[in-house]
């Protein structure tokens, strides 16, 4: 989705990132990556510092958030990349709320953009929906409402127990989101924002969304506004995803509704989110969290963080670098380059393989390998994994060692290996436009022979 506003379109860069626990520490890596290959190519200074702060350290050290943390991300980065976080020991969930709602709160990021897209047809469980059907952006309150910990225990533990979760709403809290969305709406050329509550029962604090929508709706006549009560618009959005472009709602409900936008454009996996307070720094995550039932087995999508670093990178104003993240996502897709949540067999790790068009050469006599072939990364040493905009002739022994010569021009890279033919292959379009002359290639190597000769023993 377009229009995400700028923190300062300034040239470099610091970026804090926290993994969190579970899957958040799968993606996150390949997220930065990715990141860090796109801006390399246009040469961004672009820093990382990562943070240990999860499950673990919490477990370990009873520190979630650690004091000085807020002041510090606010003054010293310009965004933060965020995994997930949740953690079977803890089942309080406190260190989440203490550092994701903790920095949302503190941080004051109240808009919680999580853009609906298909980006491809096959990926939506809706008949008949293509693309152009599914495209709306859900605005959520990010610090109000029922999230925000008021409330107790009385008798707690006894038959007569009573629980009090307070939904707090005050009018500037609501009025912003309101109007962020209209405003976006405007500034986008999106025709249509439509508000969610639940006013018919929720009668006080829904009461004051209803009055601070229809005052603002007034300024934004070029608009057309609705309101749908949630469930409403939970049916109607499955019913006809067409309907909608922009959607604000409160807290806990644009939570709801952004799981179930994200199902209806191919899954969790693929959901991108952005905490943001415009001009501050901002919080960018995928919409999932730490999915404990597949942590550690490699099969995470990491795409929905993909796509939350493009968020993060058109925040600071580098579009190229969105522009190729999400065009590289969209050719993945394409071509079916897909984790098993989406049907396919790659692995977390293979689309930053994929993007960075890396030579791998085996080590020691064996053949070389293209970044396309499955070779579990783990099989290969470090230094097996090359760039391929950083091939030079004689830069490498140990590609000599595999037999290999490389001749590198602008466009393409030639190779020669015994046993493969030797061949340029262009640059990958979603890469070229950031490169135009710096060589990045996608190496396919095709083996020559089918059969090997007979020895002469068997002759
Ligand atoms: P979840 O999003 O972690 O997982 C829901 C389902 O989607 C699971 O079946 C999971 O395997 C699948 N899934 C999620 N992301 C995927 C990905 N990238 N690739 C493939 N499959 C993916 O939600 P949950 O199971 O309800 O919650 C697990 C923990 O995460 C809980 O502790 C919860 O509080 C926490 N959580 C954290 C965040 C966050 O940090 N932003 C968001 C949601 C949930
Ligand atoms: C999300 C998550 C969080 C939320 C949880 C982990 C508190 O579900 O970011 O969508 O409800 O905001
Ligand atoms: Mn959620």
């Amino acid at each position: 989705m377009p229009g995400i506003p700028l923190r300062n379109g300034g040239p470099a860069a610091r970026i804090a990132v926290i993994p969190g626990d579970g899957i958040g520490r799968e993606v996150t890596p390949q997220a930065v990556k990715v990141i860090r290959a796109a801006t390399a190519l246009t040469k961004r200074p672009i820093e990382f510092v990562e943070f240990d702060w999860g499950a673990d350290k919490y477990l370990r050290e009873g520190i979630s958030l650690p004091p000085g943390a807020v002041e510090m991300l606010r003054d010293e980065f310009d965004a933060i990349l965020f995994g997930a976080l949740g953690d079977p020991r803890v089942p309080s969930n406190q260190h989440a709320a203490d550092i994701l709602l903790g920095l949302r709160f503190k941080l004051d990021l109240y808009v919680n953009a999580r853009p609906v897209e298909l980006l491809h047809d096959r990926l939506t469980p809706l008949r008949d929906r293509t693309e152009k059907d599914i495209r709306l952006m859900v605005f959520r309150e990010n610090t109000e409402g029922l999230y925000v910990g008021v409330g107790g225990f009385f008798k707690k533990g006894t038959a007569d127990e009573i629980a009090v979760q307070e939904d707090v709403n005050s009018r500037k809290g609501v009025e912003r989101i309101i109007r962020y969305a209209f405003e976006y709406a405007r500034q986008n050329g999106l025709k249509r924002v439509c508000m969610s509550d639940k006013s018919n029962a929720m009668t006080f604090a829904h009461d004051l969304w209803q009055r601070v929508f229809k005052t603002v709706r007034q300024e934004y006549a070029d608009i057309d506004s609705r309101h749908l009560y949630i469930d409403t618009l939970a049916m109607e959005i499955v019913r006809d995803p067409r309907q909608f472009d922009v959607i604000v709602t409160c807290n806990l409900f644009g939570d709801i509704i952004s799981d179930l936008g994200a199902q209806l454009a191919g899954g969790l996996g693929l959901a991108p989110s952005a905490n943001i307070h415009p001009g501050k720094t901002s919080l960018f995550e995928p919409v999932h969290g730490s999915a404990p039932n597949i942590a550690g087995k490699g099969i995470a999508n990491p795409l929905g963080s993909v796509l939350a670093s493009a968020m993060m990178l058109e925040y600071l104003g580098w579009k190229p670098e969105a522009g190729a993240l999400r065009n590289a996502v969209r050719a993945a897709l394409r071509q079916n380059y897909v984790t098993p949540d989406l049907g396919g067999d790659k692995r977390c790790w293979h689309f930053y393989l994929r993007f960075t068009n890396c030579v791998i050469i085996m080590p020691s006599r064996n053949p070389p390998m293209c970044a396309h072939q499955a070779t579990p990364p783990e099989a290969l040493v470090p230094s097996a994994l090359i760039p391929a905009r950083n091939c030079r002739r004689n830069q490498y022994p140990r590609m000599m060692t595999a037999g290999i010569g490389i001749r590198k021009t602008n466009t393409s890279v030639r190779t020669r290996a015994r046993g493969y033919s030797s061949m340029y292959a262009p640059m990958t379009p979603e890469i070229a436009p950031l490169a135009p002359s710096a060589g990045t290639v996608e190496l396919r190597l095709k083996r020559t022979w089918s059969k090997p000769a007979p020895s002469p023993q068997t002759r």
